[in-house]
């Protein structure tokens, strides 16, 4: 059901791969809710071609950008704003790599050569994507930007290793900056912490199966699913939460201020 809460919107979403991405699914709903949009990821993610199957869905271009190189980023707002003729009012960074986890380096042993791609890519890039749009002054008033983010940036999940690291690093950027974007242009930003979900970057993570059951037992009204973080979004990017900004927002079914659940004290039990 739509309830046209993006009509005459304008957004840039990153970081669709294929179906099961956050960001796949985020893209559809936003244009079911009435918004235009321009789809960007990295060039080598690109060559994999899904992405253009969404782009046919969602009539939208596709723009390469390598989220750490500041002339793609560049390139990617000037050709936006041409595309839209007009600012953007929205963004989604959905966006996420862990070198060490890719090459299987326990988080006591990590390589600082790969930690900071890590942390380029996965924290930084925020940072990056606000000051390209801030310096061509792209983004209209009270825009909005939205960046996925995971619960280990608060607690400890062991095999999460240094993209822990990496989520309290973008839920900072996300406050720094949302506080001179609002000041400067009532622009707000905010991150999305989701729930574990089947994706690509996310069965990257060690033990992801047993991960997720637990986050399903541990959580009242259960983990929440991709479509419906990508719900959770469209609100965000409407005029329906104006005044919302520098936050961490848990959308995970009550997970995060669950002390322990009947479910598992029942397989604690057995
Ligand atoms: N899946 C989960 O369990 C889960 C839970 C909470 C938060 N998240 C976060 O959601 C976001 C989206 O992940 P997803 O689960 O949909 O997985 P995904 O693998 O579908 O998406 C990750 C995306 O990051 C892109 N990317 C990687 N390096 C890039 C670069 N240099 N430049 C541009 N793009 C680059 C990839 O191409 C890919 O499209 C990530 O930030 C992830 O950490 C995921």
């Amino acid at each position: 059901m739509s309830y046209n809460l993006l009509k005459g919107k304008k957004g840039i979403i990153f970081g669709a791969l294929d179906e099961k991405s956050i960001a796949w699914k985020t893209a559809l709903r936003c244009r079911e809710e009435g918004a235009q949009l321009v789809l960007s990821n990295a060039p080598v993610a690109l060559r994999m071609g899904e992405i253009n199957k969404l782009a046919e869905l969602v009539q939208a271009p596709v723009i390469g950008a390598d989220v750490v190189n500041m002339d793609d980023l560049k390139k990617l707002f000037e050709e936006s704003t041409k595309h839209f003729d007009g600012r953007i009012d929205f963004i989604l960074h959905s966006i996420g790599m862990s070198l060490n986890v890719r090459k299987g380096k326990h988080y006591t042993q990590i390589d600082y050569g790969f930690n900071q791609k890590t942390l380029d890519i996965s924290a930084i890039s925020l940072h990056r994507v606000l000051r390209t749009a801030w310096d061509m002054d792209a983004i209209n008033e009270w825009g909005s930007v939205v960046a996925l983010t995971y619960i280990a940036a608060q607690r400890v999940f062991p095999d999460y290793n240094e993209m822990a690291d990496a989520k309290s690093l973008l839920e900072s950027v996300a406050r720094s900056f949302g506080y001179h974007y609002g000041v400067k242009k009532k622009v707000r930003v905010n991150t999305v912490s989701q729930s574990p979900t089947r994706t690509t970057a996310g069965s990257g993570v060690k033990g992801f199966d047993g991960f997720i059951s637990y986050a399903e037992k541990m959580s009242p009204l259960g983990n929440a699913t991709a479509e419906d973080c990508a719900g959770y979004c469209v609100t965000l990017f409407s005029d329906l939460t104006k005044y919302v900004t520098m936050q961490n927002l848990f959308h995970d079914g009550g997970f995060s201020f669950t002390g322990v659940t009947q479910a598992v004290i029942e397989q604690m039990e057995k």
